[in-house]
C-alpha cells in the first residue's frame, strides 16, 4: 500500500470523551498542522479523481470545506457548498438528516448543479453516515450522478456504507 498512507494515520489525533464521554473524537486539525501529511491527503483523492470526469466537488460544512476546494482546484471542478440551514442567501433546497439526537438541515443553492453533472462528497469523517446521505440525495433531487463519496476517515463500527446503498465511498484511513 502507499506509504502516504501511514503517515496521513499518524497525524491523526484522537481525543477520548470529545465532545461527551465515550466517544474517541478523530481531530484532523493535526493533520492539518502538517504540510506533507495535508498534501498528501489532497493529492491522493486527486489522483483518484482528475480523469474521471467530475463537474462538482460537493463539500460539507464545516469540515468537508477544509478538504473539498483543494481538490476541486486541483481536477478542475465547481465546489458547491453544502450548509447548515439559513446560511446561504439564494434560493435553496434541503435535506433533513437524523443526528445522535434529534435531526438537523443541509441546504444547497438551486442554480449551482445541472442535470447530468457528475460529482463527487467530500468529508472529513464518515460515522453513521447521515450527513453523506443527504449530501446524496441533494444532489440527486436535481439530476446530478453521484458518483462516489470521499473521506479522510470511515468509522467502519457504526457501519454509515451500508446507508449510502450501494454508492461507493473511498476513505483513506479506517479507525478502529
Ligand atoms: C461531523 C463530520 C461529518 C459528520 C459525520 O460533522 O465532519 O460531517 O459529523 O457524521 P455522520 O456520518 O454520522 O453523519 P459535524 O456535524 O460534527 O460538524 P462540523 O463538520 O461542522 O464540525
Ligand atoms: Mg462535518
Amino acid at each position: 500500500t502507499d506509504d502516504r498512507i501511514s503517515r496521513i494515520s499518524s497525524t491523526i489525533r484522537v481525543i477520548p470523551d470529545f465532545p461527551k464521554p465515550g466517544i474517541l473524537f478523530q481531530d484532523i486539525t493535526t493533520l492539518l498542522l502538517d504540510p506533507k501529511a495535508f498534501k498528501d491527503t489532497i493529492d491522493l483523492f486527486v489522483e483518484r479523481y482528475k480523469d474521471k470526469n467530475i463537474n462538482v466537488v460537493a463539500g460539507v460544512e464545516a469540515r468537508g470545506f477544509i478538504f473539498g476546494p483543494p481538490i476541486a482546484l486541483a481536477i478542475g471542478a465547481k465546489f458547491v457548498p453544502m450548509r447548515k440551514p439559513k446560511k446561504l442567501p439564494g434560493e435553496v433546497i434541503s435535506e433533513e438528516y437524523s443526528l445522535e439526537y434529534g435531526t438537523d438541515t443541509m441546504e444547497m443553492h438551486v442554480g449551482a448543479v445541472q442535470p447530468g453533472e457528475r460529482a463527487i462528497v467530500v468529508d472529513d469523517l464518515i460515522a453513521t453516515g447521515g450527513t453523506l446521505n443527504a449530501a446524496i440525495r441533494l444532489l440527486e433531487r436535481v439530476g446530478v450522478t453521484v458518483v462516489e463519496c470521499a473521506c479522510v476517515i470511515e468509522l467502519p463500527e457504526l457501519e454509515g456504507r451500508v446507508k449510502l446503498g450501494n454508492k461507493p465511498l473511498f476513505v483513506l484511513v479506517s479507525s478502529a
